[in-house]
């Protein structure tokens, strides 16, 4: 997008970390921005907060696990502000353990949240951004969790591949539209994820079972500030960057990763099983 003032902006998971960043950044820009969060108090007073900053917000409570919360957030958007141009799907919660034995609540809790939570918004709100032929940005937040198999984070490293998957699905399709499209991975960033279990619904154990997350916020405090990357997301819209990563020094573990799917292939080059063997390639319809 060239220009955000008077655009209108949703954002998930708005009330704390990231998210709240994001609703600063981009209120700060003359944006209108709708703030969502499944935390009602805490975003009430960052709705107020903002507002008595002079700046043109306001909130809805959503959980992203329930699609009609999305669809009703949605409505509401376009009744307060008329339009939507940029949606940030940003809600997350941290879940640890092992894919072999995290407990199956936090197994679905992390899918749910992490990764059902953005196909809802995605199906909610990008019709909307469509409809006016203005210009528009998608942006979802991922992690590095998205880039490599971080270990002990098996459920969480499935939703953000995952995430990374649909947004660069995204990236192909609206190539020559005037949709730009986003995925943010972050590194090690100052929020309140280390206690997610905070507002784990019912169904999922509530806030009792353990998330098995070996990140505190404490650790987590040394780490880049969310209002940085709530500034970055907005400069990232505005000059139309794919990529999001926070942390420049985590380029390594990706450069690592490449590496090793390329052996695959001198791998594949070289043995026995493909040698003489027919190719077809996938024709598309
Ligand atoms: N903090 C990090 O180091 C880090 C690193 C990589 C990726 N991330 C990702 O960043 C995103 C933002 O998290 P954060 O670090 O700012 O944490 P945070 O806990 O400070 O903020 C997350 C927000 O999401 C909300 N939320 C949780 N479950 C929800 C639900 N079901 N519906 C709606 N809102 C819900 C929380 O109430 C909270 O306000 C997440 O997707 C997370 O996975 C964080």
């Amino acid at each position: 997008m060239k220009d955000v003032k008077g655009k209108v902006a949703f954002i998930t998971g708005a009330a704390s970390g990231m998210g709240l960043g994001m609703a600063r950044a981009f209120s700060e820009a003359g944006m209108k921005v709708m703030l969502s969060d499944i935390e009602e108090g805490p975003l009430q007073a960052q709705v107020a907060d903002l507002k008595a900053k002079g700046r043109d917000v306001a909130g809805v409570r959503v959980d992203v696990t329930k699609k009609e919360d999305l669809d009703a957030a949605a409505k509401k958007t376009i009744e307060t502000f008329g339009k939507a141009h940029v949606l940030c799907n940003n809600a997350g919660v941290g879940v640890g353990g092992k894919s072999e034995t995290c407990d199956l609540r936090n197994w679905r809790w992390c899918i749910d949240v992490n990764l059902w939570g953005v196909v809802y918004g995605l199906q909610a709100f990008m019709p909307l951004i469509r409809s006016h032929g203005e210009e528009g940005h998608v942006m979802s937040t991922a992690s590095m969790a998205g880039m490599y198999g971080v270990r002990n984070l098996g459920p969480y490293n499935a939703a953000k591949y995952a995430v990374v998957a649909i947004m660069e699905t995204m990236m192909a399709e609206n190539k020559n539209t005037n949709i730009g499209v986003s995925v943010l991975c972050p590194g090690a960033v100052a929020t309140n994820i280390g206690s997610s279990t905070r507002n784990r619904q019912q169904e999922y154990g509530g806030s009792a079972v353990p998330s098995d997350l070996d990140i505190t916020n404490d650790a987590l405090a040394q780490g880049l500030h969310p209002d940085v990357v709530g500034k970055q997301v907005l400069e990232a819209i505005l000059k139309n960057q794919p990529y999001i990563f926070t942390d420049p020094k985590m380029r390594k573990m990706v450069d690592s990763r490449f590496r090793k799917i390329m052996s695959g292939y001198d791998w594949a080059d070289t043995c026995d099983s493909l040698r003489g063997a027919q190719q077809g390639s996938l024709q598309r319809k």
